[in-house]
């Protein structure tokens, strides 16, 4: 854990442990942490403390009330008391319930307040510090001006916690990314919306341009990619189907070679999945799919951070997808096996997800222990789910099998039938456009369990990160 400790954090814990060794102690206790923080004053925490009226000196002469001198242990390792170390993995499960992949000084102290019953939260507790308040600071604090100067500088630097740079990283396909890579774009992402309330300036792709190759209609990926593009200070080009005809006008490569002399991200939305493949083949600059025969890498990534904000521990959730095995399911479940979800998807036979692509999911998921179920009977699928999604039954480009489609998955509509059947608190989800009546009747993506307009927005806030790590 301590390798997602921040430089300020880490200082603290090696302050603490001077402080307890200038007390002739090698055990670092929690009140030797609180010490710790009062020699980072302009830490986040540090920040906190000043904030609720409470001067480092003030909290250092209370804790000092309360030391006594330990047993001359030195010359052993330091380690931590078990309340320490409890305080430690609290610091952990707040970082991680704030969506950070990191853990700061803020976080620090949250374990501290946290575990009520060690000496430092109890002086915490005396000097008016509870645990609600404390959390609200650490956000209100996140949106002050020092930490958006710092916001500022994130993507150009960015390295995620194993040290992988994402810049210049192409994004076709879930595969391509670490789970610390999902992370790192959760992180940024979650970051990013928040500031999108505020006049934060986050124009970090300032004079960069995106060229947006668009195949196939769109009203969602091209409205959240331009202006995403824009809020980051860059400028984003559209580019119809009409305008390269790629492949007929010219070759896909001669496309991809040209726009790489000018720009400096290619996002496309194709037929087959190839063609974005040959693109980020001869092209420098990271290529991003918006959306292809195979795989819909964007909107999974919006769909799972939206459910981690709905749902919190994603491997505690099972998401059910009722209907084609095709790019949105794809992508879904190859994520869902990524990040330790459990995935079920019900589709008629025919219709099942391609295999490599179970397969692939198949792997992954012995490393996170996430579960993948295909199976016939809807019912099985959302049996015990949190989430309930579903899609059209015949995607772009299958318009001329709409027909026999519709035959195919006639029992395979999401109604409030089906939804009753879910866990009561279950979510509804769709990546729009709906066809309503088909897949999904009214009653369920208007009910107060749909969350498609959320999704749909976390296009925005997701895809922004994306491109800012990519391009940065
Ligand atoms: N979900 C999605 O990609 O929507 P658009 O087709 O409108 O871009
Ligand atoms: N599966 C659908 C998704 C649209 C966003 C399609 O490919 O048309």
């Amino acid at each position: 854990m301590w390798h997602r400790f921040t430089e300020r954090a880490k200082r603290v814990v090696f302050f603490a442990q001077e402080e307890a060794a200038g007390l002739g102690d090698n055990y670092v206790s929690t009140e030797h942490l609180l010490l710790g923080i009062t020699r980072e004053p302009e830490s986040t925490a540090g920040r906190i403390l000043q904030r609720a009226g409470l001067s480092m000196d003030m909290i250092r002469s209370e804790v000092e009330k309360h030391l006594t001198p330990g047993e001359d242990r030195l010359g052993h390792d330091m380690q931590l008391t078990p309340r320490a170390k409890r305080a430690i993995d609290l610091a952990y499960d707040e970082a991680r319930s704030l969506m950070k992949n990191y853990i700061g000084t803020e976080h620090l102290m949250l374990g501290l307040v946290r575990e009520g019953e060690c000496l430092a939260g109890q002086i915490l507790k005396k000097m008016g510090l509870e645990l609600d308040r404390v959390r609200e600071m650490v956000v209100e604090i996140r949106n002050s001006e020092e930490i958006g100067e710092k916001s500022m500088r994130i993507p150009r630097t960015w390295k995620t916690d194993t040290g992988t740079q994402m810049a210049g990283k192409d994004l076709l396909e879930i595969s391509y990314l670490t789970r610390d890579e999902i992370d790192a774009i959760f992180e940024l992402a979650s970051r990013l919306k928040i500031d999108a309330k505020t006049t934060r300036d986050w124009r970090v792709l300032a004079g960069k341009t995106m060229a947006m190759i668009f195949e196939k209609p769109s009203l969602r990926t091209r409205v959240s990619f331009e202006a995403g593009m824009t809020q980051l200070g860059g400028h984003a080009i559209y580019l119809a189907p009409s305008d390269i005809q790629l492949g007929k006008r010219e070759s896909i490569a001669d496309a991809a070679r040209t726009l790489d002399r000018m720009c400096d991200i290619i996002m496309a939305r194709v037929f087959a999945h190839e063609t974005v493949v040959e693109l980020a083949k001869h092209a420098q600059v990271p290529v991003i799919n918006g959306l292809s025969d195979l795989e819909h890498p964007c909107q999974a990534l919006a769909d799972f951070f939206t459910i981690l904000e709905k749902k919190g521990d994603l491997k505690k959730v099972k998401v059910a997808f009722v209907g084609d095995g095709n790019n949105v399911a794809h992508s879904l479940m190859l994520l869902a096996s990524k990040v330790g979800a459990h995935f079920a998807i019900a589709c008629p036979n025919g219709y099942d997800p391609l295999e490599k692509i179970a397969c692939a999911s198949e792997s992954f998921a012995k490393e996170t222990d996430a579960k993948i179920d295909i199976v016939r009977d809807p019912v099985d699928a959302v049996k015990d789910a949190d989430v309930v999604y579903t899609d059209v039954w015949a995607s772009m480009g299958q318009e001329h099998e709409a027909e026999e489609r519709a035959k195919a998955f006639a029992t395979y509509q999401v109604n409030s039938d089906l939804m009753s059947k879910a866990k009561p608190n279950a979510i509804f989800m769709h990546c729009l456009p709906a066809h309503r009546g088909s897949e999904v009747t009214d009653e369920v993506i208007d009910s107060t369990q749909s969350v498609v307009f959320d999704q749909a927005e976390n296009r925005l806030h997701v895809q922004k990160a994306v491109m800012a790590l990519v391009a940065g």
